[in-house]
């Protein structure tokens, strides 16, 4: 439908021929398909040229990322790279003291913390954050906290719109658990889950949130073997499943290399590479700086 058949659709009074020949030569459909074409193709998250110092130590120097929508995007790099670093200031904890983020296209100094759900991401962290003495119900219902809207006193007296949220953010948990196969322990302690375990309820936590993008700092560490081929399992499922973006930072090569779309790799704060898992592997600095170190390790475990 072009825009003129739109406009005689409302039986309005014909426009003068000069703007009637204006409008028949705009393509709305052809405008719209475009627009929807730039948002899917636009990155979710940029970063650009950030740099962040503690004292004397450069964590991170002018770095640039760029997110695209659905992919699985991993940071590599070395102990102290500042892989962490990245993904703090991408969440808020961290200010650079240079360079912004963009999310969805709005740029940010330092990304709002506290508005982080709103702006549709989600975090885990490289050590355990989970409410031990809870159970594993309640710490999942805890990653929707932000949707919340009852006042106190309504929570108090579990009435109208706090019945009816709590109950919600039950359902959409015990979604996810049975998403992540947890929902046999969903009334355990989680303090009482083995490590790997408890690592899946933080992801459960974050995933509850229904983010846009997920920042997933070392998911799979101190993790068995096949522990690590579950996880990673869950991670490209949610991609798969659920369109969402994934941000993750993993020392183990053989899972970041099966995983990945794209791979940046950090070296002393700064980033050396950025390309695709073969371009990864193909690259004279990375493997100095990196992989030939985990490929001397011998079980494959990385570094
Ligand atoms: N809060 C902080 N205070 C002081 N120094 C910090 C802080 N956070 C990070 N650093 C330093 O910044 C550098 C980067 O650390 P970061 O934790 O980002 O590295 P990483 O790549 O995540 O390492 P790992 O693989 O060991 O988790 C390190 O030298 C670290 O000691
Ligand atoms: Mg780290």
């Amino acid at each position: 439908m072009n825009a003129t058949h739109a406009f005689a659709g409302l039986g309005a009074t014909p426009f003068p021929p000069d703007i009637q020949d204006h409008l028949a030569g705009l393509n709305f459909e052809a405008a719209g398909a475009e627009k929807r074409k730039q948002e899917a193709e636009s990155p979710v998250l940029e970063l650009s040229g950030i740099s962040l110092s503690f004292g004397g130590v450069a964590a991170l120097s002018d770095v640039d990322l760029s997110v695209r929508r659905g992919e699985i995007r991993s940071i590599i790099g070395p102990n102290g790279a500042g892989k962490s670093s990245l993904i703090n200031v991408i969440s808020g904890v961290y200010r650079p003291d240079r360079g912004e983020v963009q999310i969805a296209g709005k740029r940010y100094a330092q990304v709002p913390t506290q508005k982080l759900a709103r702006l549709g991401l989600a975090r885990t962290f490289q050590n355990l954050a989970l409410f031990k003495g809870l159970s594993v119900l309640d710490n999942v219902v805890s990653g929707r906290a932000h949707t919340f809207r009852s006042t106190f006193l309504g929570q108090i007296a579990g009435l109208g719109r706090s019945r009816r949220e709590e109950t919600d953010a039950r359902d959409r948990a015990s979604r996810v658990l049975e998403f992540l196969h947890l929902s046999d322990l969903s009334d355990r302690l989680a303090g009482t889950l083995p490590y790997g375990l408890q690592k899946r309820v933080e992801l459960a936590r974050a995933l509850v949130a229904e983010p846009d993008l997920l920042l997933l700092d070392e998911p799979m560490a101190g993790m068995t073997a096949t522990e690590k081929d579950e996880m990673a399992g869950f991670v490209s499922g949610v991609r798969d499943q659920y369109g969402t973006t994934v941000v993750l930072i993993e020392h183990d090569i053989g899972v970041v290399m099966g995983l990945s779309d794209r791979i940046a790799v950090l070296d002393y704060g700064r980033k050396i590479a950025d390309g695709t898992p073969d371009e990864i592997q193909r690259d004279q600095r990375v493997i100095d700086a990196y992989l030939g170190v985990a490929a001397e390790n011998e079980d494959g475990e990385g570094i």
